[in-house]
């Protein structure tokens, strides 16, 4: 063969190989963190060990793990980071952990009273599943989707949030609120139509992320945090905000939600309205003005902006800080990684976005020394300004996200 003819083969043979061939710089980065969660988080269990049916959450002023019980929305997080420290190091003794840690929670399996239940049974006892094929874990979540349907209506065509919600102006009551978190349930619901062959569970969450999509979002893409609809005739009643700045703010760790959950429901679905949605409430992330050039946003992309006002009871009004949310950009990370992977879309710009949010959030500004910050992996979350509580703290669902960014990306790197 001539060397015209060879060079432009070689040429294109070595830039697949490479393609292929994972950055060993990458493959350590991973590694190291990894190694670093588990140390860490064999603090945390050391702590939670002590204490028995509660679940960590955060720290206090004082330092010391502040644990709630199993019916608030964060209880399954802990049992999820376990079962992803268990996947990314192989260390087995994470692995009997996370069963001890995930098997407490069934109780969860009947739970009605808020739409929380695909977070905590979903992080918990979905990892459980994935990684162990347990019937008895499968049969645990197909009862909990059972569960979180009764909290569907066919009226609205959503699943409520909460029983009732009181607008931080005083004015408005309203007892069919949806939250931009809700997206995050719809996984739950997949996941038992495909297990059971019952479609009823996949309808609802194709009519919960239909609506959502009509109603929670703006036309540039950013998203309204709370949507009040009359239960009787399925009208929006208003749009307002629980954690936000204001009630026409968008609040960070909300849009990380409608990133990961239209992300996920485009996974589920190949419907490409979702996929459509999901990339451009990325694209609100990535591109606005106000992120930090580490890409850890600012806790609402509007604080402190002119145009948006706290309500009067809002404590927003009294915070001049615009503190960073670590969890936000964790959730967004681990969403990014994952969009990357599908066909069609600018894959390099969500990957790389997705590696430098990782990269941010396991430098020295974010990643705590081993046996600080109370266990928890993570710095500078934020829980609710609005409400006053949880300011600039380590949070146990930043950890589980960031720890399952950390997993998407090493199978990334793996080309698996
Ligand atoms: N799902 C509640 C929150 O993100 O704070």
């Amino acid at each position: 063969m001539k060397p015209k003819v060879i060079l432009p083969i070689l040429f294109l043979s070595i830039s697949l190989l490479l393609a292929f061939v994972a950055d060993p710089n990458e493959i350590s980065f991973v590694n190291q963190n990894f190694s670093a969660s588990e140390k860490q988080l064999t603090k945390l269990l050391d702590t939670a060990n002590q204490i028995d049916s509660l679940y960590p959450r955060t720290t206090n002023p004082e330092g010391k793990v502040v644990f709630t019980n199993m019916y608030e929305w964060t209880s399954g997080f802990f049992a999820g980071s376990l079962w992803y420290g268990y996947e990314g190091t192989g260390n087995t003794a994470l692995k009997n952990e996370a069963i001890k840690w995930t098997e407490k929670l069934e109780p969860l399996k009947n739970f009605t009273e808020h739409h929380d239940l695909g977070f905590m049974v979903y992080c918990s006892y979905g990892n459980a599943y994935r990684l162990t094929k347990n019937e008895k874990y499968k049969d645990i979540l197909v009862q909990s989707a059972k569960s979180l349907s009764t909290r569907f209506s066919e009226k609205t065509g959503v699943i409520k949030s909460w029983d009732r919600f009181g607008s931080w102006d005083g004015k408005g009551r309203y007892d069919f609120p949806v939250i931009i978190d809700n997206m995050m349930n719809l996984e739950l619901l997949f996941f038992a139509s495909k297990v059971t062959g019952d479609d009823r569970y996949k309808k609802i969450a194709l009519s919960h992320a239909e609506n959502t999509m009509k109603h929670q979002i703006r036309d540039d893409f950013s998203s309204y945090h709370v949507v009040c609809y009359d239960s009787q005739t399925g009208k929006v009643l208003s749009r307002e905000t629980a954690q936000g700045y204001a009630n026409n703010s968008t609040w960070a760790r909300g849009q990380s939600w409608g990133i990961y959950g239209f992300t996920m429901t485009y996974r589920e679905t190949q419907d490409p309205r979702y996929l459509n949605v999901a990339t451009k409430m990325a694209d609100y992330y990535i591109n606005h003005e106000d992120l930090p050039s580490d890409y850890v946003a600012y806790w609402d992309f509007n604080a402190n902006q002119n145009g948006y006002t706290p309500s009067v009871r809002s404590k927003a009004k009294e915070m001049p800080t615009n503190y960073r949310d670590a969890s936000a950009a964790a959730v967004t990370a681990s969403a990014l990684l994952e969009l990357s992977t599908f066909k069609g879309v600018d894959a390099k710009k969500y990957r790389d976005a997705g590696v430098k949010i990782l990269k941010s959030l396991s430098g020295a500004a974010y990643f705590a020394k081993y046996g600080t910050n109370g266990g928890f992996l993570l710095r500078h979350s934020v829980g609710s300004i609005a409400h006053g509580v949880e300011i600039d703290v380590p949070l146990v669902y930043a950890d589980y996200y960031y720890l399952e960014a950390l997993n998407r990306y090493k199978k990334i790197l793996a080309g698996a």
